[in-house]
């Protein structure tokens, strides 16, 4: 009876015990990658601060999706929000933790639309380095999404980004930090496009929101990409990417407290009563956000200063032994911790890519732009690198040989 049961619903009719279970597990993440064995070197996540996953553990059922029941919660969410803003050249901003950088990106596109009831046919602009999630949200909220594309250099062509701007642009996107190299779009220069313009800007630095402030304090110099840049409306920045946050917090920020009101959804049922927010999920984790709040109020300025700093050492390191090894070259010179690696004389990178993959080192692979890349995260140490750069010298050699 017990087995047929199984059979029709998949479902066991009688639970198993605890021991049974974990067991069960274990065999199947056995199957899994680690962080810290130093092989994931293309993901943007990484572990996130043991104390931050100590905090979470105590407060998993916390729901921001309902905030009149946990306004505590939701005043930790709001002082997240206000340092942050801070941090990213402002006072006085709002915004939301979010579940991640396509979230955060498709309210912004949600916000450039609804802000145009006018345009019938809205377009935002977008470099061609911007991140899937604005296609997704172009899809899903029915914009045109104008590509400018890139130069030899991978850096966006400007001159076709300003051209791309018309009647029907409802918002333009800046990137700091794209997932390809980690470079920095002109955001002062696509601010001047767009100047006295009633066109909303969004600069997505999902990625780079947690390492170029801290790259200002270490004396690196970065061109303007914030709020600090007054046409610059919105920001995404993920504290579950080198925030060292945990998996899912991303991060939204809206110059213009406004918006929330002309914008936002407004949830009349909740047992907490009424609220208006961003999102587009309902339940939230308030977990998530306690223990960000817990991990700044822990690393201060400071911590997030030195995790940068370590990860740009080891970038150098890594960048400097890539432009030694023959018949592979750096696709750009790296401004944060992301090296690209491209072929010398324009031969695909999906082999050597191959080759990787069989030794166990996981890239990301960008086939448009014929790169690999390595995300040098904190998981990512100096003897993990030297390991790695050792393979790809043999795999460049054995590859240029045959
Ligand atoms: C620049 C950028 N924006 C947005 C995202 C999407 O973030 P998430 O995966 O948290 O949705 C990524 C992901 O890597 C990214 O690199």
């Amino acid at each position: 009876m017990k087995d047929i049961l199984k059979l029709s619903i998949g479902m066991l009719k009688q639970g198993l015990d605890k021991e049974e279970i974990l067991r069960l597990i274990n065999e199947k993440l056995e199957l899994d990658h680690d962080y810290n064995d130093g092989t994931i070197l293309g993901s943007m996540c990484t572990e996130p601060l043991e104390f931050g996953r100590e905090v979470y553990l105590k407060y998993l059922s916390k729901n921001l999706g309902d905030p009149g029941l946990f306004p505590g919660t939701a005043t930790l969410e709001k002082e997240i929000v206000s340092e942050l803003g801070q941090l990213f050249g402002e006072q006085n901003i709002i915004g939301t933790l979010t579940t991640g950088g396509s979230e955060a990106n498709l309210i912004a596109m949600r916000i450039a639309k609804k802000l145009h009831p006018n345009i019938e046919k809205p377009e935002v602009v977008a470099p061609e380095s911007a991140h899937i999630s604005f296609d997704k949200a172009a899809d899903l909220l029915d914009i045109k999404l104008r590509k400018a594309r890139l130069l030899n250099n991978y850096e966006v062509d400007l001159t076709h980004y300003k051209e791309l701007i018309n009647e029907n642009t409802c918002g333009v996107i800046g990137v700091a930090g794209t997932t390809s190299l980690g470079l920095i779009d002109p955001i002062e220069e696509i601010g001047n496009f767009i100047k006295e313009r009633n066109i909303f800007f969004h600069v997505d630095a999902a990625f780079g929101g947690f390492v170029l402030p801290f790259l200002k304090y270490l004396k690196y110099n970065i061109k303007l990409w914030d709020f600090s840049v007054k046409e610059v409306n919105s920001i995404t920045a993920d504290p579950h990417k080198m925030g060292l946050g945990l998996i899912p917090t991303g991060g939204f920020f809206v110059r213009n407290s406004q918006i929330l009101n002309k914008t936002g959804f407004e949830i009349p049922y909740l047992a907490g009563g009424n609220f208006k927010h961003f999102h587009i999920v309902g339940t939230r984790p308030g977990g998530t956000v306690i223990a960000f709040w817990a991990i700044m109020k822990y690393l201060g300025l400071d911590g997030f200063i030195d995790v940068v700093k370590r990860c740009m050492e080891n970038t150098h390191f890594l960048a400097r032994k890539v432009a030694e090894i023959n018949g592979i070259k750096l696709a750009a010179q790296p401004k944060m911790n992301v090296v690209g690696i491209t072929t010398e004389n324009g031969d695909s990178i999906c082999k050597i890519d191959e080759e990787l993959r069989k030794k166990k080192w996981m890239l990301g692979k960008f086939e448009d732009l014929n790169l690999i890349r390595v995300v040098v995260m904190p998981h990512v140490k100096k003897e993990h690198l030297a390991f790695f750069i050792e393979d790809l010298k043999k795999i460049s050699k054995k590859l240029q040989i045959s």
